[in-house]
């Protein structure tokens, strides 16, 4: 059978805690206006699908002041973790452990779902893409982050990180029956479905838009948390797989590099 959470054990690490931190400080600030687009009303219910240690479904109850924000995840501690962190939210804030599987809200919940570097990490993506749909009110939006492993890019030195990036996640991808290309791909399972206005934007998160030590600490992160597991599914050893992400630490802290994380932003309106 399908691992539905392929990748638990990496989302409980506490690696995966800075990443989270580390990806919200670079993301956040270009984020804040696309999620201004959507034309939400006062008391607005937003859904935070799989919302790890609840760093964005925080700031969506900083940004929308009136708004109830729900978030949901299967990993306990995560989700504790975000409960003693923003308890000042008081009664607007809520974590619940729930299956983005399988959502216990009744149809057309919400007027905006939020679904943040999660759908590369899931099989079945389309799935869960139908399931945040059903929850979200006709002329609701959906407001995806679907990361893209090919829209990476480092300078080459001793390595080739273009050939680290061809290979790792294509082969990570077949081992958990997960696309870790669907950035890409998202816009295809959206055009099946009743949704409307869909719309691709990019986070830039790069060397010059973003601090060099914010950027430097996910990838810091991303290597603590994954080079044993590209060791066990990748040709690459333990060892190559760490050259690879110091050499890419190494560009990004280097003041005359230049590095770039695309990352997607795909939205879309439920139809009326
Ligand atoms: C990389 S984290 C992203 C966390 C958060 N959205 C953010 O932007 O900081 C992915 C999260 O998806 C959660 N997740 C994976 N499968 C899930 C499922 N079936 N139901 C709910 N959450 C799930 C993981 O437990 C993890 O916390």
């Amino acid at each position: 059978m399908t691992d539905l959470n392929p990748q638990a054990k990496h989302m409980a690490d506490e690696s995966m805690v800075r990443c989270l931190d580390a990806q919200a400080r670079a993301i956040w600030p270009q984020e804040i206006p696309l999620l201004h687009r959507y034309a939400l009303p006062s008391n607005a219910r937003i859904l935070d699908a799989g919302c790890g240690t609840g760093e964005g479904a925080s700031r969506m109850a900083e940004l929308f002041p009136d708004a109830s924000v729900l978030g949901v995840d299967i990993i306990d501690k995560n989700l504790e973790l975000a409960r003693s962190r923003y308890q000042k939210f008081g009664s607007r804030l809520n974590f619940q452990h729930q299956s983005i599987f399988e959502l216990k809200a009744a149809d057309a919940t919400f007027d905006l779902t939020v679904c943040r570097h999660v759908l590369h990490s899931i099989p079945y993506a389309d799935r869960v893409i139908g399931e945040l749909a059903r929850v979200t009110r006709p002329g609701g939006y959906l407001h995806l982050i679907p990361e893209d492993y090919g829209m990476l890019h480092f300078e080459r030195a001793g390595l080739d990180p273009g050939e680290f990036w061809h290979q790792v996640p294509a082969a990570i991808g077949a081992a958990s029956q997960t696309d870790m290309f669907i950035g890409r791909n998202i816009y295809r399972i959206l055009a099946a479905m009743q949704v409307e206005q869909i719309t691709m934007d990019y986070i830039v998160v790069d060397t010059i838009r973003v601090p060099r030590e914010t950027f430097a600490a996910i990838i810091e992160a991303w290597r603590d948390g994954y080079a044993e597991a590209i060791s066990e599914q990748t040709p690459l050893t333990y060892e190559d797989s760490l050259g690879y992400f110091n050499q890419m630490i190494a560009n990004i802290r280097d003041p005359g590099g230049y590095a770039v994380w695309m990352v997607p932003v795909v939205s879309a309106r439920v139809a009326a």
